[in-house]
């Protein structure tokens, strides 16, 4: 047909004046529609309650981004049944129509992208390549996921069956029901509107609890569906706490499937509840689980040095480290051990914390509550390793934090081992690059990593040994790009399912065999 090739949105170079002035008018321009008020949104109805999530920018807390409406358990039944009721429709729909609605979207959301941005600035505390990144991955995945659904719709050409003489033999991937979608602050744009719309595209309906921190996006996401005519009932919106309408949605007996993104321990508790089939339930729920990860850097004494101390800063401080993907330690084999620290802790020194709004190079973390678990890991690590940079919070009207780094951290110290979720990097030394291996698969998670080192031999070995969703050889362990890097891990970083990869879909929907007598 003639939908043209994915490629990947460019990220945006603010050093060009006319993108920075375009980014400085879309944040003042967001700023004036700050402290809004957001609804649900149930089948047609946009449901506005009493009681309110406050969100609040976490670079500036006494500025509301905006009060958002709040579920309760009787509304997310509503939403169960209006999404039960649409899907007896939606499914009907030809997969090419339902990949229309995305590929609207998606061109809205490119012209209006800076807008979207500003907004994450505000909300996420994310500085403007992060914001901008953000928001070219929501494209990516509209654009993607689109064409996903067209490429499996025609998959007798993509995927021949075995031809039998007599017989009309045809596969088709159909959706699964209603699914709940469980989104995270951290990518409160790409990861939430990526979920959302595989899940859609694919013929499901969904019903959508964003993260506490940063509804607000997620509603202008909302807003953007229902702007581009996508039938009301495929996106239900409720916002709500997650003990409360979370669980009730994983354990009731019509949810299908659960599309979570978020901690190792709630991905767990969502596993568990949802294995269990409760009275009426007649099938078996599919969990798709995005969880945690204590990513490594390797670098061994053939690398490109300071390659690999840029690497590794960008690893551990993008979005104040709060990234799964983030490369929390790093490994060093001894003989390169001291240079590369130094470069290390040189660039570390020269990142600026302030206002996102500001373009600081890091920002706030999302909240209280983060911000209390990363200063407590920081006193372990006080006490696990060396202490070289950074340790405190940092001055602002936020919850700012210092990039941290400490060194000579055993590998099976704490802060090598759990995730912090924070601007914390600990360090350790080892011997050689193949104990350097051994050290980075010493963890429970499986999801990114990266190896720095020009000797192809044990490149070659670790391409086979490190064992990870993504392994990147020379290069950093974060930004994933759809379509040319799918993402998502092993072990406990989740259900193995690979976000804009080839095989995404299949995790929606279920595949029908017709054989017909001819
Ligand atoms: N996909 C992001 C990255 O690669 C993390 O969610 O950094």
């Amino acid at each position: 047909n003639q939908v043209s090739p994915f490629v990947n949105e460019p990220f945006t170079d603010f050093t060009i004046d006319t993108n920075k002035q375009a980014m400085q008018t879309a944040l003042a321009a967001v700023k004036k529609e700050l402290g809004q008020q957001y609804p649900l949104y149930i089948g047609s109805k946009q449901i506005l309650t009493e009681e309110q999530i406050t969100s609040i920018n976490p670079g500036n807390v006494n500025e509301v981004v905006g009060y958002v409406s709040k579920a309760t358990q009787p509304l997310a039944e509503q939403a169960m049944q209006e999404a039960l009721r649409t899907f007896e429709t939606w499914k009907n729909v030809s997969p090419a129509e339902r990949a229309g609605y995305l590929f609207r979207a998606a061109d809205v959301m490119r012209q209006r992208k800076h807008e979207f941005s500003a907004l994450l600035v505000y909300e996420a505390g994310k500085n403007w390549a992060e914001a901008d990144a953000d928001t070219a991955e929501a494209i990516d995945f509209m654009e993607f996921y689109a064409r996903e659904m067209i490429r499996l719709s025609e998959t007798n050409i993509h995927h021949p069956l075995t031809k039998i003489e007599g017989e009309n033999n045809q596969i088709t991937y159909i959706p699964l029901g209603v699914g709940i979608i469980i989104s995270p602050f951290n990518f409160p744009l790409a990861i939430m509107a990526g979920t959302t719309v595989a899940a859609i595209v694919s013929g499901n309906t969904v019903i959508l609890k964003p993260a506490d921190s940063t509804p607000v996006i997620a509603a202008k996401f909302v807003q953007l569906m229902k702007e581009v005519g996508l039938p009301a009932g495929v996106l239900n919106f409720i916002p709500g706490n997650g003990a409360e309408i979370g669980e009730y949605l994983v354990e009731h007996p019509k949810t299908r499937f659960i599309s979570f993104t978020g901690s190792r321990e709630v991905g767990c508790r969502i596993y568990e509840r949802a294995s269990k089939v409760q009275p009426d339930q007649i099938w078996l729920k599919r969990v798709i689980a995005e969880m945690g990860g204590k990513d490594g850097v390797v670098v061994d004494e053939t690398a490109d040095l300071d390659a690999a101390a840029a690497a590794i800063v960008a690893s551990a401080f993008g979005f104040q480290g709060q990234k799964c993907s983030a490369g929390s330690r790093v490994i060093i084999v001894a003989s390169v051990y001291d240079e590369v620290v130094a470069k290390v802790i040189e660039l570390t020194k020269k990142l600026q914390v302030g206002l996102p709004e500001n373009n600081a190079p890091i920002g706030p973390v999302i909240d209280q509550k983060s911000l209390d678990k990363i200063l407590k890991y920081i006193e372990i690590g006080k006490k696990e390793g060396k202490l070289l940079v950074g340790g405190s919070r940092a001055e602002g009207n936020g919850f700012y934090i210092e990039p941290t780094v400490f060194v000579d951290v055993d590998p099976k110290a704490r802060i090598m081992q759990e995730e912090v979720f924070g601007p914390v990097l600990a360090i350790a030394k080892v011997a050689n690059w193949k104990t350097a291996i051994e050290v980075y698969n010493d963890t429970d998670y499986g999801l990114t990593g990266a190896y720095f080192s020009q000797n192809e031999e044990r490149i070659a070995y670790t391409l086979e040994n490190m064992h990870c969703g993504n392994l990147y050889i020379n290069k950093k362990c974060t930004g994933a790009l759809v379509g040319a890097h799918p993402f998502g891990g092993f072990n406990m970083s989740g259900t193995d399912s690979k976000a804009g990869g080839y095989d995404y879909l299949l995790l929606f929907t279920q595949a029908k065999l017709t054989s017909r007598k001819i």
